[in-house]
């Protein structure tokens, strides 16, 4: 059970990274996104192009960082693989994410929930290197299960988005819909097995 979700992981994890890296680096900038999200891309080229490329290495690096035998066997790749995570992937991809989410298409309630992601990534990924500097791996392993199931929306995002289509439910609805499911859920799930798994740990 462990492995199918573990490769779960790293297929959807890998398969978005590799769709967006083709995309972002062999297209037409929005050639395949709605014609207003274009027009805004085309507007915030740099943004978009900053936030894509840099969310990518977040999307690419994390599942491997939960690998225990790549902790145990490379500390010091986990380090620099962490620090490329959290400094490029989270600060660089969130921080452009935040710019971008201000023109998210779907209105304010779509921009809502992208701005809120955006603060909640970078905020989790503080708290994950605050507390491995501090020493508190627990805490840290914690943090970061956290902030990778904020990174995973990018995946939910585009699940959802085709899901919604064959439900056949207006693009114009399901988009600021999308905005907040591709991440609250996640993160419910998260906390939910993580208290689980300790409590089980306990008794
Ligand atoms: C977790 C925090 C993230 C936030 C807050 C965020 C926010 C945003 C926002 C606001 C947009 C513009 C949407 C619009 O104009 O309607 C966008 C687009 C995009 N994001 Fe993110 N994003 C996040 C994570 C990621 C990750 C991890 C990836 C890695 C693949 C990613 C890749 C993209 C791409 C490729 C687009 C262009 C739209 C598309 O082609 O589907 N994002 N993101």
């Amino acid at each position: 059970m462990q492995s199918i979700s573990t490769g779960l992981l790293y297929f959807f994890a890998l398969g978005v990274a590799g769709y967006a890296a083709f995309v972002y680096g062999f297209l037409p900038l929005g050639s395949l996104v709605h014609p207003e999200m274009k027009a805004s891309f085309l507007a915030h080229s740099y943004a978009i192009y900053t936030h894509a490329f840099a969310s990518i290495v977040a999307l690419v690096i994390g599942p491997f960082q939960f690998s225990a035998s790549l902790r145990a066997n490379r500390p010091k790749l986990h380090r620099w693989l962490g620090r490329s995570y959290l400094t490029i992937g989270v600060l660089v991809g969130g921080l452009a994410g935040l710019y971008m989410s201000q023109y998210a298409y779907g209105g304010s309630v779509a921009r809502l929930g992208f701005a809120l992601l955006a603060v909640l990534w970078i905020f989790t990924g503080l708290c994950a290197y605050v507390a491995i500097r501090r020493g508190r791996f627990q805490d840290h392993r914690k943090w970061m299960i956290r902030n990778y199931s904020l990174t995973f929306a990018a995946v939910m995002l585009r699940l959802y988005l085709p899901a919604s289509m064959v439900a056949g439910i207006e693009f114009t609805i399901a988009y600021p819909i999308i905005a907040w499911l591709c991440w609250i859920p996640n993160i419910i799930f998260v906390e939910w097995r993580y208290n689980a798994a300790t409590h089980n740990k306990a008794i």
